[in-house]
């Protein structure tokens, strides 16, 4: 039986899997991997250096240079580079640069949990556990209207609506790793759902999931 615990987390943007994953992580005591941030990484260094998104090369030296330990999220949040790191997370060279260190985050004991869009499909296909968390595109556009207002920011609706919309189709839409939940996942959606019943429900099946692999 193998060493390590693996729980792939996959969804579009604002469905909450950042922070289920977070607690799913210290709840059992596994590393965390945002993969989402790598791919920021690579967009904002594009973005300092003043390089068009398309600029396959420098992308993907960009994605060499990205170390998993020094992921600042307080400068890759911003919601531009969430926009730009979709543009770059279409080139399949840059993602197998960034798909290799995800592995190899993975493959360290005790395990991890990995969170993204292409982790029970592609990263971690033979992951312990895969769940796959979405929630429709306006409850996703409410809960990130919220958290902007939540910080004393001003948002439009609408806009933020069409920008989850125009990220989910070229999340959804690109030729390599798209994002769909894999065969074998168990699916969350957490539109009627607060965090923590989503927390509860993830519990179960990976406790499930647990409790069968001690008996085998
Ligand atoms: O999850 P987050 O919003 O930080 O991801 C930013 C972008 O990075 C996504 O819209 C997606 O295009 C890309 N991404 C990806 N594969 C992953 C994680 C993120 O293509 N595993």
């Amino acid at each position: 039986m193998s060493t390590t615990f693996t729980i792939a987390i996959d969804g579009p943007a604002g469905a909450g899997k950042g922070t289920l994953a977070r607690r799913l992580a210290d709840h059992y005591r596994l590393n965390l991997l945002d993969t989402g941030l790598t791919y920021r990484a690579v967009a904002h260094a594009l973005l300092q250096l003043g390089l068009p998104l398309d600029n396959v090369s420098a992308a993907e030296t960009a994605a060499r240079q990205v170390d998993l330990a020094k992921l600042d999220r307080s400068v890759l949040s911003a919601h531009a580079v969430g926009e730009a790191a979709s543009k770059v997370a279409v080139f399949p060279s840059v993602r197998r640069i960034l798909v290799e260190k995800q592995r190899d985050f993975a493959k360290a004991p005790p395990g991890a949990v990995l969170d993204g869009r292409d982790i029970g499909t592609v990263v971690c296909p033979d992951a312990d556990i895969k769940l796959y968390v979405t929630a429709t595109a306006e409850v996703r556009a409410k809960r990130r209207l919220d958290e902007i207002e939540s910080i004393g920011g001003t948002a439009n609706f609408n806009e933020i609506l069409a920008d989850i919309v125009r990220r989910d189709e070229r999340d959804m839409g690109r030729a390599d790793s798209p994002l769909k939940p894999a065969a074998d996942a168990h699916l969350l959606d957490t539109s009627q759902m607060a965090i923590e019943a989503a927390f509860l429900a993830a519990r179960a099946i990976i406790d499930d999931a647990l409790a069968k692999r001690n008996e085998a």
